[in-house]
């Protein structure tokens, strides 16, 4: 197996979820209107997503579709469009009268951004919205007859830039996913990095969700972490002793295959391979060396909280991070490092609940930690100064 950091695994470098994958094929069989696959940054949600589509190509149609950085409906169909055409070429052109329709949505689409149709009034959103997704159910009919699965990536992140352009615009998004997964041939897979129930709840349209079955991605058991580090290091023709792979597999317990990789990663890069390591100073070392070195990954962990928190919850969560990093700590604990920023004890439960559901943090007998201790070690090492 590969060692792969950033881009999602697919086939010999996918490793486990049998669980995952086998509940997934069981949606499908019972029918379920779709499913979602809820997950924090990084556990492996892409993967899991495209590897359940390489193993069921040959009985469905498949379109797989990453909504980050999407901002609008008619940019969605317009890109939307870009891949079915890419991943069925043949098919698009193969039909006469399917290949005028096809053109007519291209037209439709470029008159709306041209002439910046869709404004933010409800009426003329809606009707000129409404229009499009009409032709795009006509596409789409055609490749129904195939059992045709659409997998949105980053759907919560899609859902939080169209509220940016209106309400009405996220609410027509879902009613119009609804109304697709209501046809008997075409099927959704959702996932989302930021908490989707969250992100529809708080939007107040969690109906519109409700009719599909959730896929929960769990962590790896302590034999799977030991058979996927193991895996990886023979790569690079790297052994542990038993030992060794003990200490580390202490320190992967949160069981997040990305962690895995960063650490098999790390020691393939500061051995420089072909080694059978089982001196546990020589594993301590190497493990430092890890984390503290500067991962654009963990980089990415810290900023994000920047993104996706309001000013005064982004202060408190960096107090949070800071402090729970070294050991951790109970709501009473927590409170005086945040009560000048956050007074409310319910807003601070709630941004506890959130730094849970997003997975820097799991409560355990009453006290927040992190959930990944390799994650924490780096953490002190960049951030302890936001205590
Ligand atoms: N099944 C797996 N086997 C091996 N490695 C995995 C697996 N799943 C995830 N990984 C590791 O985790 C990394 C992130 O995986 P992936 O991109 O699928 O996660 P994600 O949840 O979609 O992340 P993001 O929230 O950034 O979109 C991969 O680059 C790989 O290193
Ligand atoms: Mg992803």
């Amino acid at each position: 197996m590969k060692i792969s950091i950033g881009h999602a695994v697919e086939g010999d470098n996918f490793f486990g979820r049998e669980k995952e994958l086998k509940r997934m094929t069981e949606s499908w069989q019972n029918k379920a209107a779709g499913i979602f696959i809820p997950g924090p940054r990084r556990i492996g949600k892409t993967s899991l997503v495209k590897e359940f589509i390489r193993r069921n190509k040959d009985q469905y149609k498949f379109v797989y579709f990453d909504l980050e950085g999407r901002y609008s409906i008619v940019e969605l169909c317009k890109d939307l469009m870009k891949e079915i055409d890419s991943t069925f070429p043949k098919f698009i052109k193969a039909k006469g009268d399917f290949s005028e329709k096809w053109n007519k949505i291209h037209k439709m689409v470029s008159e709306i951004e041209i002439g910046k149709l869709i404004k933010v009034k409800t009426g003329e959103l809606t009707k000129t919205l409404k229009e499009m997704t009409d032709k795009m159910e006509d596409i789409f009919a055609e490749l129904y007859r195939e059992n045709f699965i659409i997998a949105f990536d980053e759907f919560s992140d899609f859902l939080l830039n169209l509220k940016k352009n209106s309400p009405d615009e996220v609410k027509f998004f879902l009613e119009w996913m609804r109304r697709l997964r209501q046809q008997a041939k075409i099927r959704l897979i959702i996932t989302g990095s930021i908490n989707i129930i969250f992100t529809i709840e708080e939007l107040n349209f969690p109906y519109l969700i409700n009719d599909m079955a959730d896929v929960e991605i769990l962590p790896l058991e302590a034999v799977e972490i030991r058979a996927l580090l193991t895996d990886l290091l023979k790569d690079k023709n790297i052994t542990l002793s038993d030992e060794v792979l003990n200490f580390s597999v202490e320190k992967l317990s949160d069981g997040i295959p990305f962690y895995i990789q960063l650490f098999a990663d790390g020691l393939g890069f500061y051995t420089g391979g072909d080694r059978h390591i089982d001196d546990l100073m020589e594993i301590r070392k190497l493990y430092e060396r890890i984390t503290s070195k500067s991962h654009k990954e963990f980089i990415d962990l810290h900023s994000r909280l920047k993104t996706n928190l309001p000013g005064p919850d982004y202060n408190a969560a960096r107090k949070i991070l800071a402090n729970t990093c070294h050991k951790p700590m109970s709501f009473d604990d927590l409170y005086p490092y945040i009560e000048s920023i956050l007074p409310d004890k319910t807003a601070v439960n709630k941004l506890l609940k959130r730094l849970s559901d997003e997975c820097y943090l799991k409560k355990e007998a009453g006290e927040y930690g992190f959930v990944s201790t390799m994650l924490a070690d780096w953490w002190k090492n960049y951030y302890e100064y936001e205590r």
